[in-house]
Order: C-alpha cells, then structure tokens, then sequence
C-alpha cells in the first residue's frame, strides 16, 4: 500500500513539473537544434526573442492550421503569414503536431532563453 502510495505521488510529480529541456531533447531534437543551425526545422535559438508565446503555442499545437488554415478550427481560419513564410524555407517538410499547454510553451521559450545562443541557418534570413 505504501508503494502504491509512493508511486501515485512520484507519478503526479513528474506530470505536474513538466521540465522543458527533457521534454526537448525528447520530442523536438530530432528537427531541430538550439544554435547548432538547421536540422529538418529551424534552429530555435532565440525563439524567445522572435515570436510571441502565444504564436509559438498556437503554432506547434496546429502547424498545417496555421500555415494553411482552417476554415473550421476556431483562430486557424486565416493562414498566418509568418508560418507561411518559415514553412516556405523548410518545406515540404511540415512541423508534426504537438499538444502542449501555455505553460509548457512558457517553459520551453524560458528553456531556450536560458541556452543563451545565437540562432544559425535559414531562419535567420527571415526578418
Ligand atoms: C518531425 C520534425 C519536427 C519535430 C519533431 C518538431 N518540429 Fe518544430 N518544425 C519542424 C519544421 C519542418 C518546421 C518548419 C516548417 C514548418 O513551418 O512546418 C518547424 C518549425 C517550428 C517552429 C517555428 C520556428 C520559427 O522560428 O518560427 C517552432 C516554434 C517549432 N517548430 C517548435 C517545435 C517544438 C517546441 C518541438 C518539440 C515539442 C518541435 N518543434 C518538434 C519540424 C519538427
């Protein structure tokens, strides 16, 4: 019973702290790096700096929405220009979709902030 107990609360430990820098080495290292330059994504380096949060959260959750939009899906009815314009530099690779909180948006921007490094590659022609 103990155990059990013991496991439960390891268990809600680890999925209530998400830890954005195993998250990322996890899912997002296989396209992209930080400050490493171009895998089959852009370099995220400085990601913090170039879009807001909320563009980051409503992009990774629904890539092609953005990108393409979406006549049905609430806020993706219209493409986005600037995902328009970074899909233009990496396609006809397309981001895959991820589902992530605010937050763990948040943490993952603060995450990168926190690499302090300079972005390399094609992202960086675009202004
Ligand atoms: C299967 C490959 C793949 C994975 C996995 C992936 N991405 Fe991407 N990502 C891409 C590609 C390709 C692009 C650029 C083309 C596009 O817009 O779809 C991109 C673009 C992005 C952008 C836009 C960058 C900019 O400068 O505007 C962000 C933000 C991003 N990815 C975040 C993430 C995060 C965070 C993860 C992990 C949770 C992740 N990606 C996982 C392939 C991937």
């Amino acid at each position: 019973m103990k155990l059990l107990t013991l496991a439960l609360l390891v268990f809600s430990f680890n999925t209530l702290a998400f830890d954005a820098g195993k998250n990322f080495q996890a899912v997002c290292v296989s396209c992209h790096t930080i400050g490493g330059g171009d895998k089959i994504g852009p370099d995220l380096a400085g990601l913090d700096k170039r879009r807001k949060a909320e563009w980051v959260h409503k992009f990774v959750n629904y890539p092609d929405g953005m990108i393409n939009g979406d006549e049905e899906e609430e806020g993706y009815e219209k493409p986005d220009p600037i995902a328009q314009k970074v899909y233009a530099l990496y396609k006809p690779q397309m981001m895959a979709e991820q589902a992530m909180t605010m937050d763990q948006v948040k943490a993952t921007l603060k995450w990168i902030a926190d690499q302090k490094k300079e972005p390399k590659g094609k992202i960086t022609t675009l202004k």
